[in-house]
């Protein structure tokens, strides 16, 4: 039997994207997501090609004690973990109710880091595993008005990465921070600001496959922080080289289109 991969966020966009990807390679996904008819298609789209039986698990991963049980029902190794779930809220932090921040901090923070404290053990055990937590570039940038805790969750994860990546590196697992840009999928579709992506001059799109790809070699060779693109790098080179006084207010401007005014 192949790797047996755990991927959140299955039902769509980049974690649809993995799911398909490592079955080709002859692992085992194991799809999380709430949306139960996309995963049903997935998995039947995936046994066609590929003869994989799928795992299906709906889960709202907003949701500490459906977390928990997601982890009990788990049953025999998770290889890999591709922390992918995610989302933006696009409106401020004062206008957006409080249960709807703290569950976006559940999903982004808190369920990746639960995920990846109740299957580390056994990768350690078995002397394999990999873990792939979905960043982005934003964990490099300064924030913006809208999306307000994106950047902070997403800065989470990359530096969690880092240093869980210190921790496991000489037991044989990997973990890899995978910072993509902007990438076609259904994130701006869920967050609501579809039409404002759909027209911006400065959003070159990177398709899910090779956002994928370049995350899953990163994994394999053990590097802790993958930035997919050449377009993607620059911009993290400026954002991290250059001075706040000149990087900010451009991001901010920037950043306005795709807010949504209270
Ligand atoms: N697209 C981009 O431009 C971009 C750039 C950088 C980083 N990322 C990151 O990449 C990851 C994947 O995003 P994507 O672009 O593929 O977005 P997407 O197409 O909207 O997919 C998001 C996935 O997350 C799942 N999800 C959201 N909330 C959930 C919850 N409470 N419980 C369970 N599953 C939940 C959704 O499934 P259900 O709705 O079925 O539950 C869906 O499968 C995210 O972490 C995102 O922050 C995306």
């Amino acid at each position: 039997m192949g790797r047996r991969y755990l991927i959140t966020g299955a039902s769509a966009g980049i974690g649809a994207a993995f799911a398909r990807t490592l079955a080709g390679q002859g692992a085992t996904p194991i799809l999380v997501a709430r949306r139960l008819d996309r995963l049903t298609a997935l998995a039947g789209e995936i046994r066609d090609a590929h003869g994989i039986d799928s795992e299906i698990h709906v889960c709202d991963l907003s949701d500490r004690n459906a977390v928990d049980a997601l982890i009990k029902v788990i049953e025999g190794p998770v290889d890999g973990l591709i922390n992918n779930a995610g989302y933006s809220i696009a409106h401020t932090f004062a206008v957006t109710p409080l249960e709807a921040q703290m569950a976006f901090v559940e999903t982004s923070v808190n369920t990746p880091t639960r995920l990846a404290r109740a299957f580390l053990p056994g990768m350690i055990e078995r002397g394999w595993g990999r873990i792939i937590n979905l960043s982005s570039i934003v964990a490099f940038s300064a924030g913006a008005a809208g999306h307000t805790l994106y950047p902070a969750a997403k800065a989470y994860m990359l530096k969690f990465s880092r240093s869980l990546a210190a921790e496991v590196k000489d037991k044989g697992v990997h973990v890899t921070a995978l910072c993509p840009g902007s990438t076609v999928s259904e994130f701006t579709h869920a967050n609501g600001t579809e039409k404002a992506a759909d027209h911006s001059p400065f959003r070159p799109l990177m398709p899910t496959q090779a956002v994928v790809d370049a995350g899953l070699r990163a994994s394999d060779a053990g590097r802790e922080v993958e930035i997919p693109g050449l377009f993607n790098k620059a911009a993290v080179a400026a954002m991290t080289l250059l001075p706040d006084a000149l990087l900010t207010p451009l991001i901010r401007q920037g950043a306005k289109r795709f807010m949504i005014e209270d």
